[in-house]
């Protein structure tokens, strides 16, 4: 096995960092990293804000309800951004972009632009020796976090990096087996995926019951049915439109 596939396989979210910041080269690399991930039509529809104010972090940290959102080697917030190439263009370009600026396609593209990116951005900084974990939490409260970091139009701040040296070893987390979710030619319609899913909620409740830390009682089904019975951040939708992103 070669070290990317090893780096690849070995991760897991780290969630309590030592009290080492990253050196401007670390957060250099890291941020190279990111930008060579592949970009839709080159578009590059993404800024990442790297936070190093103390207060700021601590404002972020409350959005959040997580420690590690202020205690990390380094916090990036990774945005979608269509307002870089809006704004370049003359008044006249604008009212003829607007169309596809708006669009649910473009949407899209903004947002697996920023996927890609924070996750190259996770396996350099795990190549590196560093732990990371991804904060949707800051869609706890986006319009204060758009406030707080100043976004403008077509701005939308998407989640938030915590990078540092991990101060803990979690157990790798399983994933489903791939039969579950790789098919071949077609979507697998005739499949009952119900023995599989059984399967994996047993050994999801191993893994949650024997782990080092957060030891619980829950199955994947349970925890997925649980999350999609109860809708949150359902601001998010306007938030968005607001944005004058994902219109039409
Ligand atoms: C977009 C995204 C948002 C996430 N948000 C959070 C978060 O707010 N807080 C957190 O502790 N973990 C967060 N995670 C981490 C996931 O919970 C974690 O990746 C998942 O449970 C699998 O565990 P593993 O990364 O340890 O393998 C997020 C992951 C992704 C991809």
């Amino acid at each position: 096995m070669n070290k990317t596939i090893e780096t690849l396989l070995n991760h897991r979210s780290i969630r309590k960092f030592k009290d080492t910041k990253l050196t401007t080269e670390q957060i250099h690399t890291i941020v190279k990293a990111a930008q060579q991930a592949s970009t839709s039509s080159h578009v590059m529809a993404y800024t990442i804000i790297g936070i190093t104010d103390e207060n700021l972090k601590a404002e972020l940290k409350a959005v959040s309800g997580q420690p590690y959102v202020k205690d990390n080697g380094h916090l990036f917030v990774f945005c979608g951004d269509l307002n870089r190439i809006y704004k370049q263009a003359a008044p006249a370009e604008q009212a003829q972009m607007q169309e596809s600026i708006e669009s649910t396609e473009q949407f899209i593209v903004t947002t697996i632009d920023v996927a890609l990116a924070a996750q190259n951005a996770t396996i350099a900084a795990e190549s590196m020796g560093l732990g990371t974990c991804f904060l949707g939490s800051l869609r706890n409260d986006i319009n204060h976090v758009n406030n707080l970091l100043d976004l403008p139009e077509h701005v939308i701040p998407l989640f938030g990096l915590a990078v540092g040296y991990p101060d803990q070893q979690p157990e790798i987390k399983p994933r489903l087996p791939i039969e579950a979710i790789y098919h071949e030619n077609k979507y697998a319609n005739d499949e009952d995926q119900s023995e599989i899913i059984t399967d994996f909620d047993n050994q999801l409740a191993s893994y949650y019951e024997n782990r080092s830390k957060n030891a619980r009682s829950d199955t994947w089904s349970e925890q997925m049915i649980r999350k999609y019975k109860n809708p949150i951040r359902m601001d998010v939708t306007p938030f968005i439109k607001d944005k004058k992103l994902n219109r039409r």
